[in-house]
């Protein structure tokens, strides 16, 4: 299975995903192309490190946010990724991508969807919250993109304690650790051996074990 990763930031997702390939936790599975809209994430070095290829294009290039659009789709189309994963891609994922790829996108969310999820909820900001909240537990879960914000179908989800001396820095970083580095190369290992069926919006996982995530 070919896989196009799209990123935004540190790349921390992308490494876990090249360090699962590397050691077997993902197979049948090659990154063809690692996107970023951003010129300075490091998620990039991480790519060119690996030796794959990665184009960087911003939506500032543009006269427009419809040419970037259609110049994204292009790049996309021409790598013809089988999955496309966003790895903290803080890119609108034009609706065009999403109709291209139908359930062939996934995300990964650092929260327990649908809580603290949606518009404007991302990067540190999401985990802000949950301590505002005072939840006692979060997590990170990874899911299909579908035409809304984080409400495609559930995948994979896993829960995160959380302490009473957090704070949102800490709080990121152990979901991160404990959730996100664990799930989404699961999640991309299931779909690459085709364990993965979608059926009126909710996924079936052949073999889903809860307690493999753990
Ligand atoms: C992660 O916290 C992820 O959940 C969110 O953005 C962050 C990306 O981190 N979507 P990295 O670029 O993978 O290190």
């Amino acid at each position: 299975m070919k896989i196009a990763v799209m990123v935004s930031g540190g790349g921390t997702n992308l490494q876990a995903i090249i360090d699962s390939i590397e050691n077997g936790q993902i197979t049948n599975t090659e990154i063809c192309l690692v996107y970023s809209n951003n010129p300075g994430a490091y998620a990039i070095e991480r790519a060119k490190k690996a030796g794959i290829p990665n184009v960087v294009m911003s939506p500032k290039e543009f006269e427009n946010r419809s040419d970037f659009n259609t110049a994204l789709l292009k790049l996309l189309q021409d790598a013809a990724p089988d999955l496309i994963v966003l790895a903290g891609c803080l890119v609108v994922i034009p609706q065009e991508v999403v109709r291209a790829f139908p359930n062939r996108i996934i995300n990964i969310h650092p929260s327990l969807i649908p809580s603290f999820c949606g518009t404007g909820y991302y990067g540190l900001k999401v985990h802000e919250k949950a301590l505002e909240r005072g939840v006692r537990v979060s997590g990170a879960t990874v899911h299909f993109v579908d035409e809304g914000t984080d409400t495609g179908p559930i995948i994979l989800q896993k829960a995160v304690m959380i302490r009473q001396d957090d704070t949102p820095e800490i709080l990121q970083r152990r979901i991160m650790e404990q959730a996100e580095w664990k799930i989404l190369p699961m999640a991309i290992d299931l779909i690459a051996n085709n364990k993965v069926t979608v059926k009126d919006h909710h996924v079936i996982i052949d073999g889903y074990d809860p307690e493999a995530i753990y």
